[in-house]
């Protein structure tokens, strides 16, 4: 494997960055994670936008310009042989004696770009199951529409819906609303068929994911509701799903060990995860 770290292309083994970096030290940095579809990126726009607000709310500069970072993608991809799988862009403020404010002056932003194969047909087999959720308090900072590399309560509630034998967790605020997952975005469908996913307010990631379910179901003719919904009515609800990049829509066929409808994947969910590549670029 091969890594593109600060303008060169090294072996993944030998892909580093140093004890001083601000994301090593304080995780003052962004990510974007995004599908590679045979050989295509996906959404590319999308995720190349987003990078840019997370970049602009930190007050990072960019590492390099667009153009320039689509040509690194594609050629990471690329020296990879990846044809189904995941690119994995991080951008940090970079390298600086450790110090909270921001170096001044800035250093130069340290770019990561590596990319992975998926198992395409072990992701299938998952959504034609269904996972499980678990519930859990919203305990992270109040800017979740930032995509920060600090994931740390991610990473906690995501090792306690492995430990419960669930795949994902999904945050409740402090009004009892589903915010989001530990690394996707909530949605369900009400029992007469509308639905329904959080708006992309600060307190959800907005994710690139969501936006292609929403254009399909624009598409489709299908209802949309952007609001946010309580467990009880997820619980209550016909289907439960959720979506990122790495998974794209799957099925959640119980929440909190309760069945979700019947429990098995429903028709919705599985006709949006097959029509996805259908809307995507
Ligand atoms: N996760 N919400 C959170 C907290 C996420 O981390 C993600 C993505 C999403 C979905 O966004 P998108 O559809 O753009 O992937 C929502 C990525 C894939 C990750 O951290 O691996």
């Amino acid at each position: 494997r091969i890594a593109y770290v600060n303008g060169r292309y090294v072996p993944h083994r030998d892909a580093m960055v140093h004890v001083e970096d601000r994301g090593y030290q304080f995780a003052d940095g962004v990510y974007e994670v995004c599908e590679v579809h045979e050989g295509r990126l996906v959404d590319e726009t999308r995720h190349l936008d987003r990078l840019d607000r997370s970049l602009r709310e930190l007050r990072i500069a960019s590492p390099m310009g667009r153009a320039q970072l689509t040509t690194v993608m594609r050629e990471t991809v690329a020296r990879n042989r990846v044809r189904n799988g995941l690119v994995y862009v991080q951008v940090t403020r970079g390298v600086a004696r450790r110090d909270h404010p921001f170096p001044d002056p800035a250093p130069r932003p340290a770019l990561v770009v590596t990319a992975k194969w998926t198992d395409r047909s072990g992701l299938d087999k998952l959504a034609a199951r269904g996972i499980g959720v678990i519930t859990v308090p919203e305990n992270r900072w109040a800017r979740p529409d930032i995509k920060s590399i600090g994931l740390l309560p991610n990473v906690l509630v995501k090792q306690q819906a492995r430990e419960a034998g669930a795949r994902e967790a999904w945050y409740v605020d402090r009004d009892g609303m589903v915010t989001e997952g530990g690394s996707s975005n909530a949605w369900i469908v009400t029992t007469d068929g509308r639905i329904v996913t959080r708006r992309a307010d600060n307190a959800i990631l907005k994710g690139v994911t969501r936006a292609g379910v929403i254009d399909l179901l624009g598409r489709r003719n299908l209802q949309l509701e952007e609001r946010a919904f309580t467990v009880a009515e997820a619980k209550a609800a016909s289907e439960a799903f959720i979506t990122s990049a790495s998974n794209l829509v799957v099925p959640v066929v119980t929440i909190d060990g309760e069945k979700v409808g019947d429990g098995t994947p429903g028709p919705v969910a599985l006709s949006l995860r097959a029509g996805l590549h259908e809307v995507t670029e």
